[in-house]
């Protein structure tokens, strides 16, 4: 057996046994990360990385991608792979373009298939499928699918809605998946990757995924050199780990915690910070509030919010007299930050983080920041802060995402009444979502149970709509609300940061906060010209926050919520989103 590594430097390792290909897909690092998990090391490539670069690898993945294989300047693969006599496994798109090479056919889906559904796998003695026969619980998220396989293929999977859910060509050790096994909620997700890792490719075990945090540390010295680190926390799991990380690293003289007040902030947030213990506040309340000022489109909230990030940075810097060259930046981006903000080579743009915009491109490009958790999934962050022995009720608390409460405060450009339909009611104001791996905005479908599988069964059938709500309580009934033309105000963001305060305290005297991943609360301008606003529930279930599912709630606390955010004032109407990510994303924008 090789060697255990004890370093979690992804560049120390040159002969990864499987190469991850990346056609784009949002799951593509999280496939890579699985396989890591499962004790052999494995990388990301870009998917036309040339046959003979991939030679020495024991086996290749081709991960999914938002593309369609017909589209022109899609991604693809050196088709000298398949002559390797590696084995290949496909994954969702990645199926579809090996299918798509080898001589099959795509065909464009007229309905897709996004979130939970059931596979059937036939009983097969290849390596790849041996002992996965049964009915099973899969993640999907397409539209196209393989309509015929290529010669020497076989089907060995198939769900309702898709007729090529798994294929399998043994003597030439070539294998497709439709479905995603890297997520958690294809329920023997592992064992698929396992067989195709320890069975077919025969991999040997050569990686620890524990003791990271040496690794880390070396790193972010290397990236350091003399400089000093200058770091924005949030009072977040991921930017105190990574200030905690740095300041282990270089000792708490060489790193200066700065906490920002946006004003977009909870309520006792800039509280908590404080009592963190070594980090300066900033009050830029008013400077965030002035430039979001009339803003209604969800990415120029996250620009401007981004931007002004960096602008505060600079004031400080030079406040202070921190000679530039001497200081880099450091933040606790984590993977998906990235990977949703289109930053690999051909993952769609679903939302840009508020740490992935120009200002801090430039710094990036100038080699000026340091990012020690950029490669990692939150629960992996978690693990790493345990490793430090940073307090559990620290690690615990439900990820806030950096632009806070303004990217959960909706705003419309025009006046337009609900309109009815034969499904439910249309509300007519956009929120963000991810369907086949590229970003939808579209309007809400509002119905009038707390029914999941509606919901899930709505999305996928109706285009048009991204996500489904139900309509919990109103003072008037829904067909008689209308969303209203609004912006961002600091009124608007104090209504929300109540309704938000009032949720927080009866999921925390509940223990219902336990039960979940995270918690938005978010605010729509719709209502009456007495009471314009809706409150809209958001709880989730994750493990890194790239999937996710709505989860449900007790009928009594949901009646407690409901009645208490009904008592403030100009809050309309209360609603519970239905939908699962994708094709929702968690935050609404
Ligand atoms: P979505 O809404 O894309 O969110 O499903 C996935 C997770 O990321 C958080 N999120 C952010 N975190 N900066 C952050 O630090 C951001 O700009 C940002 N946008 C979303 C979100 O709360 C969820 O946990």
């Amino acid at each position: 057996m090789a060697p255990m590594r004890l370093f979690y430097n992804l560049n120390l390792n040159p002969n990864p046994q499987i190469i991850v290909l990346d056609a784009g897909g949002q799951y593509c690092h999280l496939i890579a990360r699985k396989v890591r998990d499962l004790g052999v090391y494995a990388e990301v490539r870009a998917s036309e990385t040339a046959a003979a670069e991939l030679a020495g690898a024991k086996g290749i993945i081709i991960s999914g991608g938002p593309s369609s294989v017909y589209d022109e300047g899609s991604p693809t693969v050196d088709p000298g792979i398949f002559g390797l006599g590696e084995p290949v496994l496909g994954i969702c798109y990645g199926q579809q373009l090996m299918a798509h090479i080898l001589g099959g056919k795509v065909t464009k889906g007229v309905k897709g298939e996004y979130g939970l559904a059931t596979v059937e796998v036939d009983v097969a003695d290849d390596a790849m499928f041996a002992g996965m026969a049964g009915r099973q619980q899969i993640w999907m998220n397409h539209r196209d699918a393989v309509g015929t396989v290529p010669e020497g293929f076989s089907v060995v999977g198939r769900t309702d809605s898709c007729a090529v859910a798994a294929i399998t060509a043994p003597e030439r050790k070539l294998f497709g998946l439709q479905f995603h096994p890297e997520v958690v909620q294809t329920t023997r997700g592992k064992e698929f990757l396992s067989n195709f890792v320890f069975r077919v490719c025969e991999c040997a075990p050569d990686w620890d995924p524990r003791h990271r945090v040496p690794g880390i540390e070396q790193e972010i010295r290397d990236c350091a050199g003399e400089r000093n680190v200058f770091f924005f926390v949030s009072g977040g799991v991921d930017s105190t780990v990574a200030f905690a990380l740095c300041t282990q690293a270089l000792g708490a003289e060489r790193v200066r915690g700065v906490y920002v007040d946006t004003g977009l902030m909870r309520e006792g947030e800039t509280d908590f910070v404080r009592r963190m213990g070594n980090v300066a506040v900033e009050d830029a309340q008013d400077q965030f509030l002035t430039a979001l000022a009339g803003v209604t489109d969800p990415e120029q909230k996250r620009h401007i919010i981004g931007e002004e990030f960096v602008r505060v940075q600079e004031r400080i810097v030079e406040s202070r007299h921190l000679m530039d060259e001497h200081w880099i930046l450091g933040q606790g981006t984590i993977y998906p930050d990235t990977i949703e903000s289109g930053g690999t080579a051909k993952a769609s743009l679903i939302k840009t983080h508020h740490n992935r915009v120009a200002g801090i491109q430039k710094l990036i490009a100038a080699g000026r920041i340091v990012e020690p958790l950029k490669s990692f999934y939150k629960d992996e962050v978690r693990e790493v802060g345990k490793e430090l022995g940073l307090p559990a009720e620290l690690l615990d608390r439900h990820p806030f995402p950096g632009p806070g409460l303004a990217i959960r405060c909706l705003c419309s450009e025009f006046d337009a009444p609900v309109r009815v339909t034969e499904d439910g009611w249309v509300i007519p104001v956009n929120s963000v979502g991810v369907l086949g791996d590229a970003r939808s905005y579209a309007p809400v479908l509002a119905i009038d149970a707390m029914d999941h599988a509606r919901a899930t069964e709505l999305t996928n059938r109706l285009t048009g709509m991204n996500r489904v709500v139900a309509a919990v309580e109103s003072r008037v009934p829904l067909a008689e609300m209308q969303i209203r033309a609004c912006s961002l105000t600091p009124e608007r963001i104090a209504k929300l940061r109540q309704a938000d305060a009032v949720v927080r305290r009866i999921s925390h005297e509940s223990g219902y906060d336990h039960q979940v991943w995270q918690f938005p609360v978010i605010l729509i301008p719709l209502g009456t010209a007495e009471a314009p606003e809706s409150v809209v529930l958001r709880p989730v279930s994750s493990v890194d926050g790239m999937t996710a599912q709505s989860v449900k709630m007790d009928e009594a606390l949901l009646r407690k919520m409901s009645g208490e955010l009904l008592a403030i004032g100009g809050v309309c109407g209360v609603f519970y989103d239905l939908t699962h990510k994708p094709p929702g994303t968690i935050e609404w924008e």
